[in-house]
């Protein structure tokens, strides 16, 4: 399915009434580079931390019909009610084989820490792209990235959602996270998972920050040669 049908689709859908939410929860731009960079690089098999209500899930599904195949995993704490990535990928009219829709309470690292634990450490690094678009939090997203680099194959690529975002920038900031600290609520804990752990992390390269500030791009290095391997030892 092409981007401009799939996106088209997601903003004919009419929420039940009542819901205040709105589904788009990243800039249409930002999931056409998704879309383009999983059809150029024939990324097929992709993580999403943080399903959201699961349209950029739709786009990326979109991007393996056309390719003919692929598999998102997307995990978040909850299906949420009434709109969720079912609901979305049904409206658009895409196999729901395109993803493992995980919903874990506990969250996407104790859901990657169960699948580390049982899986042969040959086949851990299955995922060609990430999406780290969760809980926009220092302390889980920075585990949440060294958890899934271990996921990750050589060269690929990683993309980090709102750098540029502070949890002070929540409207009823006071109601969701009036128990933080001033420097929980300002800073940008996104930017600082983004230059203290994935540019400084020995496993990357080609960084690059893209949409005003808003999205960081890395990604992983390429597999060591038994030479490099020597070299570095
Ligand atoms: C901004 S939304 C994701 C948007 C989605 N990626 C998109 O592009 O449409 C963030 C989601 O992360 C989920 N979330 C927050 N913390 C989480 C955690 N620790 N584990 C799993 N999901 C989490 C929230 O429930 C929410 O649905």
């Amino acid at each position: 399915m092409n981007i401009d049908t799939v996106l088209e689709r997601l903003n004919t859908y009419t929420p039940p009434e009542g819901w205040g939410g709105h589904i788009f929860l990243l800039p249409e731009a930002v999931m056409r580079d998704i879309y383009q960079l999983v059809i150029d690089k024939k990324l097929t098999n992709c993580i999403e931390l943080g399903t959201g209500f699961g349209a950029t899930s739709c786009v990326i599904a979109a991007a393996f019909d056309e390719l003919g195949e692929g598999q998102l995993t997307t995990i978040d704490r909850y299906l949420h009610q009434p709109v969720n990535v079912q609901v979305l990928m049904q409206h658009v009219g895409l196999k729901a084989d395109y993803l493992n829709v995980v919903a874990d309470e506990l969250g996407y690292n104790w859901h990657m820490a169960d699948v580390l634990s049982n899986t042969p450490e040959e086949a851990l690094e299955q995922y060609d792209f990430c999406l780290l678009d969760g809980a926009h939090e220092w302390e889980p997203d920075a585990l949440a990235f060294q958890l899934v680099t271990k996921m990750l194959k050589p060269e690929a690529w990683l993309l980090v959602d709102d750098l540029d975002f502070n949890l002070r920038m929540i409207p009823d900031w006071q109601v969701s996270h009036g128990d933080y600290k001033d420097k929980e609520l300002d800073s940008f804990q996104m930017r600082m998972v983004y230059d203290i752990m994935v540019k400084n992390s020995v496993d990357y390269e080609n960084f690059d920050v893209t949409h005003n500030g808003r999205m960081g791009w890395a990604q992983k290095k390429p597999t060591k040669s038994w030479l490099q391997k020597w070299l570095c030892a």
